[in-house]
């Protein structure tokens, strides 16, 4: 049998000076989110987006807060990876963590992999693992920052620099709304930017450990997130202004 070719890091087609301007630009934005907002935090998956932002951040020299979701269903080399970042930056990512007794009433309503059950209960260990510990996460923030952009997914096409969260009732920026997947991967290059080892592994995208897959060369980059559900329902919760 033949080995399937996974996703694997594109190649980029940006001149030195386009990257630059990028660069510059995404300094501009962070530096001025923290001119406006007094408490803004930084929510970080450790995946490649989120290394860029991380990076510009340090050097801008921006006042951010950074915390990760640890879900207690990340791989491994997603936890190493949050330490590799705080070494390699000098920086603190706060954990925010479920709480044990949201996690246990879900495993006893659905059992502990009962997200592969089909939308409610995903919705369910989501909300417990991820939005919720989110929301804790985010209490006293004035704004907060992703790594979202535009061109991941067909529920992002709509995607601006800043919204209002109405969840959180609290602003939103997401920086690299308007980079592309050639963007990201040039800057992490450009800029020795340290990068999750999944990545070389074919996972041009990465969540929780039963929840993300890799992806076969050609096919959708989120393909390997929630592959069991629907694409328009492949979003966990923490995007969606409910
Ligand atoms: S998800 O909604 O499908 O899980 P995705 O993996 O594309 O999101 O990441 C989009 C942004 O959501 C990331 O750039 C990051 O800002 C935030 N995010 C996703 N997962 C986490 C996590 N485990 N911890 C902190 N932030 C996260
Ligand atoms: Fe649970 Fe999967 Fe959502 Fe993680 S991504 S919180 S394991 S359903």
């Amino acid at each position: 049998m033949m080995t399937p070719q996974f996703w694997s890091i594109p190649p980029s087609d940006l001149t030195p000076e386009k990257l630059a301007d990028k660069a510059v630009t995404l300094q501009k934005r962070l530096s001025e989110i923290v001119e406006r907002f007094s408490d803004v935090r930084f929510a970080t998956s450790l995946a490649a987006e989120d290394m860029v932002i991380t990076d510009a951040i340090v050097k801008a020299k921006a006042n951010i807060q950074f915390f990760t979701l640890a879900t207690g269903r990340l791989h491994q080399e997603t936890i190493d990876m949050t330490k590799t970042t705080e070494d390699h930056y000098g920086i603190t990512i706060i954990k925010a963590y479920p709480e044990e007794s949201d996690v246990q009433a879900f495993i006893a309503k659905y059992g502990m992999n009962g997200f592969y059950d089909g939308e409610e209960p995903k919705k369910a260990c989501c909300g417990a693992r991820k939005i919720k510990p989110l929301n804790t996460a985010l209490l006293g923030a004035d704004a907060w920052l992703t790594g979202q952009r535009r061109e991941q997914s067909t529920t992002r096409t709509e995607l601006n620099h800043e919204e209002l969260d109405d969840a959180r009732g609290i602003t939103k920026f997401n920086p690299l709304f308007d980079w592309t997947e050639s963007d990201v991967w040039a800057y992490i290059k450009n800029e020795n930017v340290p990068i999750h080892p999944l990545h070389l592994k074919g996972y041009p995208s990465i969540g929780c450990e039963p929840c993300t897959r890799q992806v076969k060369k050609g096919e959708d980059i989120r393909a390997g997130r929630w592959w069991w559900l629907q694409s328009d329902s492949k979003e966990c919760g923490l995007h969606v202004n409910q």
